[in-house]
């Protein structure tokens, strides 16, 4: 209970210092977790449109032995234009995640996604 308390305290406490980034994270990454994928995303805005990034992982043809134990993506655009992160499938307990990144109207994507596993 108190480890919950202090994780929502410190997401709070991140969100305020970022103001209005969101990053999301899923699952749990233990300082044990082995880093699987790491992958730097950006994409430029687009005038009048939502730009929507799918990440996969592992990717098409790919295999993973591992099973996901956490997932982080980190909003890296600090100034309220940034986008948002959702599993559309797979994610902790599978071997396999597909992420969609979305951003807001006209703006574009700057994330840090990180894929943690056993
Ligand atoms: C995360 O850890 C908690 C407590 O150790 C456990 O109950 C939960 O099942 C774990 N979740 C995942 C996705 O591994
Ligand atoms: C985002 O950027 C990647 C890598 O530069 C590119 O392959 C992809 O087509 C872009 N997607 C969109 C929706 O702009
Ligand atoms: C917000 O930050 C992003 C990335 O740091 C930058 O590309 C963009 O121009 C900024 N937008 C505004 C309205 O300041």
């Amino acid at each position: 209970m108190l480890k919950l308390r202090l994780t929502a305290l410190t997401a709070l406490a991140c969100l305020a210092a970022t103001s209005y980034a969101i990053s999301s994270t899923w699952g749990n990454i233990s300082n044990s977790a082995q880093l699987l994928h790491a992958e730097q995303v950006f994409n430029a805005s687009s005038p009048e449109k939502y730009v929507n990034r799918e990440i996969k992982f592992p990717k098409n043809g790919v295999g993973n032995g591992r099973i996901i134990t956490g997932i982080r993506a980190f909003d890296q655009v600090t100034n309220g234009t940034g986008g948002h992160a959702t599993i559309y499938s797979g994610g902790p307990g599978f071997n396999f995640v597909t992420l969609q990144l979305q951003s807001q109207y006209n703006y574009g994507l700057m994330f840090h996604v990180e894929i943690y596993g056993k």
